[in-house]
């Protein structure tokens, strides 16, 4: 008997077949989210999970399944498992990196310039049929080229980001991480390292890329927000509760920065109320990594740990990208 294992969202037919080569496999295919309850029930004799940023798995889900060996996540961030309980219980967790990081960097700057130059704004003014004739100010914004990029958060998206802002845009590259990164690398970024004041004082358009966690929550609220030029963007496609939601609606709608464009949201997929009625938001649903040929790398390399993981397949043993590896050292 093939052993078992849950698709707890639905994902691309030809991943799940490849799973079903391997595992007796309980697919979601309505794709509802779970609650807890639920969830907790769907993994009931399952040893592995293939989970999204949706899926919930903590010490209580942990606890009540303790069959469970592998949670491959289809995402880079991770702030949807409990790393630390999954550990001691010599869980092993995966996450889907590098497969995603230049779709994202992509969107990262659709976004940006969406929000800089207003193009939600006027097309919503213009499907609403209020364009009468050219105007030497009809949604003037702010440039990209030659402006201050402002990076939080330097890992691969973000350092992805600079490349683009530096080379392409000829935009200067300033950046705030929790470590500096090498030499070498700020040399190609063009980037420099600046502290967290600095970096909020100087940006034109303010980038955020970090990882989702308690320290991270709220980096950004009324009083980063107050540092900021009031011509300034911020672009937000790292996580929900970086970012004060609600804080960053009052400062849009006192224009106390420009614009915003938002991917994702605290709570999502709800999104607080006071940034549907400001007009300066550009507001999109988590697709930052969402283009086919990458959703599909990363389901299939969320695959490829379930499968290696759990034990089976060429890689057997050595899933390859391991959040917690020294699980699989124990
Ligand atoms: C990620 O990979 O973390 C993206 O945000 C998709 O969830």
């Amino acid at each position: 008997m093939k052993p078992a294992v849950l698709v707890a969202r639905a994902v691309f037919p030809e991943v799940v077949e490849r799973l079903r080569h391997h595992f007796d496999v309980e697919v979601n295919s309505d794709d509802r989210i779970f609650n807890k309850a639920e969830l907790v029930e769907r993994l009931h004799g399952k040893v592995g999970v293939f989970a999204t940023g949706s899926v919930a798995i903590d010490a209580e889900v942990l606890d009540a399944n303790p069959q469970l060996k592998v949670v491959a996540n289809m995402a880079v961030g991770y702030d949807n498992l409990d790393v630390p309980a999954c550990t001691a219980r010599g869980v092993l967790c995966t996450n889907t990196p590098d497969v995603l990081t230049e779709s994202t960097a992509d969107f990262g700057f659709a976004l940006m310039m969406a929000t800089a130059r207003r193009v939600t704004e006027s097309e919503h003014y213009l499907r609403r049929g209020e364009w009468s004739k050219w105007s030497y100010d009809l949604f003037v914004g702010s440039d990209i080229h030659g402006s201050t990029l402002g990076i939080l958060g330097m890992g691969r998206i973000g350092q992805a980001i600079a490349r683009r802002g530096a080379h392409g845009f000829g935009m200067r590259v300033i950046y705030h991480n929790r470590s500096r990164i090498s030499d070498a690398i700020e040399a190609e970024c063009k980037a420099r390292y600046v502290d967290k004041p600095t970096l909020l004082r100087e940006s034109d358009h303010l980038m955020i890329v970090m990882p989702y966690s308690k320290e991270t929550h709220h980096s950004v609220g009324a009083a980063e927000l107050a540092m900021m030029k009031p011509t300034a963007t911020l672009t937000n496609i790292a996580r929900g509760g970086i970012v004060d939601d609600a804080a960053l609606a009052t400062a849009l709608a006192a224009r106390q920065i420009a614009a915003a464009g938002l991917d994702v949201f605290e709570g999502e997929p709800r999104v607080h109320p006071d940034l549907l009625k400001v007009s300066n938001v550009v507001l999109t649903p988590h697709i930052a990594s969402a283009t086919v040929a990458t959703r599909l790398a990363m389901a299939n390399l969320a695959a490829d740990n379930l499968i290696a993981g759990l034990g089976f397949g060429p890689r057997s043993g050595k899933p390859p990208t391991p959040i917690n590896p020294e699980v699989l050292r124990q």
